[in-house]
């Protein structure tokens, strides 16, 4: 049973860092498989908090070896500060392996992101600004610039001339700004690659053999089920496949590998960016879940929306991932509240829908049925077993299972490593 995959199941930012992070210490390989630095995922560690974003979060568990798979996209220049500001606090990540298929952000992709958004106007998606969507069009238009480019310089040169060929046109005739030199992206880009040379290698051969030694592998996602390309809330999504399925083609891993895929669920509902979002709160419980939440975002430091639960997303994200478990977090955050609204399901245009709707015009129609749980108000930060919790508590999480399709296997009671209650073990 060596292949978990661990994802987001709502519009990201659920605790997938501390969930893959308290796996870490039980696994051989963590391995993010899409996404890049427009994740930001928060490990608390004793007293010690670390952000992470292009980084697994296995990267602070010494025995396990931290991957960075062919689907992810690389800033270099990210990736190196990251690595030196874990060095900085004592944490060896000399472990760390990078494909060399993996796709790599250039100082374009960035610009371009940029000036995309500010051209949209009020319709913008509202995405990190860290180039993630302009890298992955460069990738499907066949122009992108892999990290083993960085070592044939000819090639690389030839490349980066032919990806800006077209961006220098757009930016100055449509977009109004200076020419992006090749030479100097150039020069930029090779200024990385020796630093990074010793953790490139064929990931795909070294997942594969691994697993055929039975070592553990987990692929941990960055974003949600709700920001994936296909199954999301397109067009406000990140342009990649934060599902489950992604995992196999952003790893090179073959489906039949994976034995369990667990969704990293908050006992509410958080989303960053531009988009529909049928619980968001605009209301004083919406502060509320804010403040007590810490609902901010790691990477851009932009207030998180908030929501009561949805479990129709829940149930929508049980099936697209093929969901075996959920990790319940942050129940800790609604003690205090007399009644919890749930959202059970939709009225769309006057009709009851139980299901998320695949129009996306229906979906900005959806005004949440809510149906209300009594809450607790015991501290509930040092239960360490289900019993330990109280009857609301208990009867909030069962009734989410029940509503949400799988079995909530794990409750986060607090950030750290040990404020969690397993129910089932993972592995
Ligand atoms: P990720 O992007 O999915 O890794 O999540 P983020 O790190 O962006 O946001 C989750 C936040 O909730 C972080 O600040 C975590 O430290 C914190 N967190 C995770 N699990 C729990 C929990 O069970 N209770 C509380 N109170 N905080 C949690
Ligand atoms: P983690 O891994 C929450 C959102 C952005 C924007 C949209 C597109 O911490 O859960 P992008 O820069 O990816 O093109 O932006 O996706 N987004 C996230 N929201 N958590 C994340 O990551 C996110 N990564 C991207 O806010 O709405
Ligand atoms: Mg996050």
């Amino acid at each position: 049973m060596p292949a978990l995959v661990l994802l987001g199941a709502q519009w990201g930012d659920e605790g997938k860092g501390k969930a893959t992070d308290l796996l870490g210490g039980s696994v051989d390989y963590v391995v993010r498989y899409q996404g890049g630095n427009n994740a930001g995922h928060t490990v608390v560690v004793g007293d010690q908090k670390y952000a992470l974003h292009l980084l697994p979060s296995g990267i602070l568990s010494p025995g396990c070896t931290p991957v960075i798979g062919n689907g992810v996209v690389v800033d270099p220049s990210v990736l190196l500060s990251e690595l030196s500001g874990l060095n900085e606090r004592g944490v060896d990540t000399s472990k760390l392996l990078i494909s060399g298929n993996a796709h790599i952000i250039t100082p374009y992709n960035v610009t371009v992101d940029k000036v995309t958004e500010r051209f949209l106007g009020k319709r913008k998606i509202g995405t990190t600004g860290r180039g993630i969507g302009p890298t992955y069009a460069d990738k499907i238009n066949r122009v992108g610039i892999r990290v083993q480019d960085l070592y044939d310089e000819s090639i690389l040169q030839q490349k980066v001339e032919a990806a800006l060929d077209v961006k220098n046109q757009l930016l100055t005739k449509l977009y109004n700004r200076r020419v992006i030199s090749a030479d100097q992206v150039v020069e930029e880009l090779l200024g990385y690659a020796e630093q990074i040379k010793p953790y490139v290698t064929d990931t795909v051969l070294v997942l594969n053999q691994a697993l055929e030694e039975n070592k553990v592998v987990l692929f941990e996602g960055g974003q949600g089920t709700l920001l994936d390309i296909d199954h999301g809330t397109y067009p406000f999504v990140t342009s990649s496949n934060p599902t489950a399925g992604g995992a196999c083609t952003g790893a090179g891993v073959g489906p039949t590998k994976i034995s369990r895929v667990i969704g990293i669920l908050k006992a509410y509902t958080t989303r960053v960016g531009a988009g529909p979002f049928p619980t968001e709160l605009f209301d004083e419980d919406g502060e509320a879940l804010r403040r007590i939440g810490g609902e901010r975002g790691v990477t851009t430091g932009r207030d998180r929306r908030c929501g009561w639960f949805d479990a129709v997303i829940a149930r929508y994200a049980t099936r697209v991932n093929g969901l075996t478990d959920f990790f319940l977090t942050k129940l800790d955050v609604l003690t205090g509240w007399e009644q919890i609204p749930v959202c059970v399901a939709y009225e769309i245009d006057g009709k009851r829908v139980e299901e998320l709707p695949y129009s996306q015009t229906d979906f900005h129609h959806a005004k949440p049925v809510y149906e209300t749980l009594p809450g607790w108000s015991e501290d509930i930060t040092k239960a360490k077993s289900f019993s330990d919790l109280p009857k609301n508590a208990q009867n909030y999480v069962k009734a989410l299972e029940e509503m949400s399709g799988a079995p909530i296997s794990a409750i986060g009671v607090g950030p750290g490593r040990d404020e969690t209650i397993e129910i089932n073990s993972f592995l």
